[in-house]
């Protein structure tokens, strides 16, 4: 044994005697209060739990690097994107998004992809996902859109009644839902599938031009996905499946790996495409705006401790350097506001304290200061407001981001274009999907809606029907509905649609 071995201490550094037995009233007991040691370990113990996450509360993570393998000054004077061959530490963390901590990381679900970036210039945080578009486009649906995807308030389980309607009464969701709905909403694992931004993002330059650009952080390991079987499946075999991939894939020296690719349009480029370049659910297409390949994401690194390093990780979409900016996208602008505040509830008002979270390559020079767990030097005898007279840090003045012209009157405004949601999922559908891809879709879907409300069924195969006439009545056959009605239905509009299916 070696002569360093460790005596057992308090968590204040007071050596324990004994770790076995409770002090107790003689040999039977009661315990006495006096057993400091008992105290002190219980109520840590009561205390071990955090709140989780209110969506992507399942998740593994790893450290590694972005390496620039373009020049992209032209676009963007981000530091970190400054020079090709430049490499930044990344610390990334993948996710489901419905599910509790515990559940199965198969399920059929969007995978998160989020990558904090320790950028000279502060902390860059890209929180996207394995898929390019989104369920919807405006904030304010964001929490009942996620209540359909939790848990039923009744029962207490999962309720496809409650997604299926929510869908069905929001046909902007269609795109995303067939994505869902593809191989694509169970990913094989974490290693094998794409991260999008999903947003769009403004880069900026040095002369202050800017444009505007889409991120897609493509798998060098290839798309592998499980089909519904093979996800049902795997989520009973080992519901730690993803978590379990990465970090063996990470000890074994084989670091996954992904190229980033842009999308990225001038502000003269971004005109009318027949939808809004802002709007999260839809995609650039390709060939109407190329991607071209702008650097390299690694990881190499498993963390030591995941409560530490995973758990108590913090990403926001707010965390921009220069060179960054947000775009006008609502539903980005809704989560300016929704990830700080989460994280004071989470984590408290210092978790840019804990070491997963500090901008490791830069200084923190705000004058904040206090509040729960103030762990650093908390500012010193420096001063705590500025404008100061004593050397204090104050604003670069170069760190402005371009303005923006606006247009238009305040108020509830939809986005323009409203009747072009299922352009996009029908071109997905006809002209991507490949015959084995449409019927797996088809059965994916039929599964899930089995036990729905025949009134929901039939709202929700007139919007397939809309996107591709066979899409849904391949759909509207598995579920035995009749297809005339869902013709009809989809010859009206959705309030129409909406009034004609009514459930008792
Ligand atoms: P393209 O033919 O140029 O691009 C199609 C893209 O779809 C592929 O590059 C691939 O993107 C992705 N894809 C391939 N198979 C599937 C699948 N089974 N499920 C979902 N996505 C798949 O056409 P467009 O750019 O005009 O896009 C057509 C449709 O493709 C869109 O409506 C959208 O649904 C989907 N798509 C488009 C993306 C885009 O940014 N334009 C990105 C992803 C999907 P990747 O290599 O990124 O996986
Ligand atoms: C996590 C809110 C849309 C990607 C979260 C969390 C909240 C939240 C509160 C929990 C954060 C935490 O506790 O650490 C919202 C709101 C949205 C929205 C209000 C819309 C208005 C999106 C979109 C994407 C996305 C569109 C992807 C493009 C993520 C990811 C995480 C996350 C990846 C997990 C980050 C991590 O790994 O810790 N979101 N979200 N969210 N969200 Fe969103």
């Amino acid at each position: 044994m070696s002569n360093d071995k460790k005596t057992l201490t308090s968590a204040f550094g007071c050596p324990v005697g004994n770790d076995l037995n409770t002090a107790t009233a003689g040999p039977r007991g009661p315990a006495l209060m006096q057993d400091v040691h008992l105290l002190e370990k219980l109520a840590h113990f009561d205390r071990e739990r955090i709140p989780e996450r209110v969506v992507h509360a399942k998740g593994a993570g790893a450290y590694g690097y972005f390496e620039v393998t373009a020049d992209v000054t032209q676009y963007t004077r981000a530091a970190f994107l400054s020079e090709v061959g430049k490499k930044t530490d990344v610390f990334a963390r993948f996710s489901t998004v419905g599910g509790e901590k515990g559940s199965a990381d198969a399920e059929r679900d969007p995978r998160g992809f989020a990558i904090k970036f320790y950028t000279e210039e502060g902390n860059y945080d890209m929180t996207g996902n394995n898929t390019p578009v989104f369920f919807i486009r405006d904030p304010l649906k964001f929490p009942d859109f996620i209540h359909t995807q939790k848990r039923d308030p009744a029962t207490n389980l999962k309720s496809p009644t409650m997604a299926w309607d929510f869908w069905s009464l929001t046909p902007e969701s269609l795109h995303q839902v067939t994505i869902l709905f593809s191989d694509r909403g169970t990913p094989a694992n974490y290693r094998h599938m794409n991260g999008y931004s999903s947003h769009t993002y403004k880069w900026y330059n040095e002369k202050n031009e800017y444009y505007w650009v889409q991120y897609h952080f493509k798998t060098d390991q290839g798309i592998r996905n499980f089909s519904g079987p093979e996800a049902a499946d795997m989520c009973g075999k080992d519901p730690d499946h993803a978590t379990r991939d990465l970090y063996d894939a990470i000890e074994a020296g084989e670091y996954p790996s992904w190229t980033l690719e842009m999308q990225i349009l001038s502000p003269e480029q971004a005109t009318d495409f027949g939808w809004d370049i802002f709007d999260i659910t839809k995609v650039w297409p390709h060939k109407e705006v190329p991607p071209i390949t702008v650097g390299k994401l690694v990881l190499n690194k498993n963390p030591e401790n995941y409560f530490a390093e995973v758990e108590q990780a913090a990403f926001n979409p707010s965390n921009l350097v220069p060179g960054i900016g947000v775009s006008p996208d609502k539903m980005l602008q809704g989560r300016l506001f929704s990830y700080h505040d989460t994280h004071l509830h989470r984590l408290g008002p210092n978790y840019h304290l804990i070491p997963v979270n500090q901008p490791k390559n830069a200084p923190e020079n705000s004058y904040q200061r206090d509040g729960a767990m103030r762990v650093d030097g908390n500012g010193g005898g420096g001063p705590n407001y500025w404008p100061n007279s004593f050397d204090g840090p104050s604003p670069d003045g170069v760190s402005v981001e371009p303005e923006i012209p606006l247009e238009g009157t305040g108020g509830r405004h939809e986005y323009g274009h409203p009747n072009n949601d299922f352009v996009q999922p029908g071109n997905l559908y006809r002209t991507v999907m490949t015959d084995q891809d449409r019927t797996h879709l088809i059965n994916n879907i039929v599964g899930s809606m089995g036990s729905v409300p025949a009134p929901i069924q039939l709202r929700q195969c007139a919007l397939f029907y809309l996107a591709d006439k066979e899409y849904g009545t391949r759909v509207a056959e598995g579920l035995g509905l009749d297809v005339s009605t869902v013709e009809k239905l989809a010859s009206m509009s959705q309030d129409e649609r909406v009034s004609e299916t009514v459930v008792e």
